[in-house]
């Protein structure tokens, strides 16, 4: 993450208000200032290699979906998709790269979500967001997540497990017990694993897996 974006997110971490940052920082790379460093082309390479169960017939949610590139992925395989994010801009941006979708892209917060949302989904997505929180509210950020799952469904969590070179964050890579911490609420984890990616700052990642 750019010493930019530390800033801007240490300002807002400092004022108790530790999701605060992400609005104005797309609201400033909408207005050509700061770059959002997750927004690359396309869905992530960790989700991209993970064998999606069919979607025909399922419904699947996607946590802090950003412009979108994850929750596309999903609905091609056939889910029909809601995505969030806390950011009206990154909603907005996903909804206008993406004018034909069928993914519905809604404005909501992780730590107070639509009640109805409450083990609906067939297919969770957890990609990359619990590691730009701080600890403060981690400890209701990872349990929240989980509450998504519909009897039967699956927990996708990707994260970080280490990060090159820093000591502040965000990012701040999630421990062994963190990624446990998931399988809170009648949740199982089916599989954890710890993968290297070469070259990428994030050089080391989780992928855990959990069932309902
Ligand atoms: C580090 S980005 C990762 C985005 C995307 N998941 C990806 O992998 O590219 C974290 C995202 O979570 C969103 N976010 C942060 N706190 C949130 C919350 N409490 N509820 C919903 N979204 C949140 C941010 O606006 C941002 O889009």
């Amino acid at each position: 993450m750019s010493g930019d974006v530390r800033r801007l997110a240490a300002g807002y971490l400092r004022d108790g208000d530790p999701t605060g940052w992400f609005e104005p920082l797309y609201a400033e790379a909408g207005a050509g200032g700061a770059a959002v460093p997750w927004d690359v082309p396309e869905a992530s390479a960790h989700l991209r290699a993970y064998p999606l169960p069919p979607g025909e017939g399922r419904r699947a949610l996607v946590v802090g979906c950003g412009p979108g590139r994850d929750a596309e992925h999903i609905a091609a395989a056939g889910y029909a998709t809601t995505a969030f994010d806390i950011s009206p801009t990154a909603i907005e941006l996903a909804r206008s790269r993406h004018p034909d979708t069928a993914v519905d892209y809604v404005v909501a917060d992780l730590l107070d979500p639509p009640g109805e949302w409450r083990r609906a989904f067939d297919l969770v997505l957890e990609s990359n967001n619990v590691q730009a929180l701080p600890a403060s509210i981690r400890a209701a950020a990872i349990p929240a997540v989980g509450t998504f799952v519909a009897p039967g469904g699956t927990l996708l969590v990707l994260a970080a497990a280490a990060v090159t070179g820093d000591a502040d964050g965000p990012p701040w890579p999630l421990s062994r017990d963190e990624v446990d911490a998931f399988a809170g609420d009648g949740l199982t984890i089916v599989s954890v694993e710890r993968t290297a990616a070469p070259g990428s700052p994030l050089h080391s990642r989780w992928r855990a897996v959990l069932t309902r």
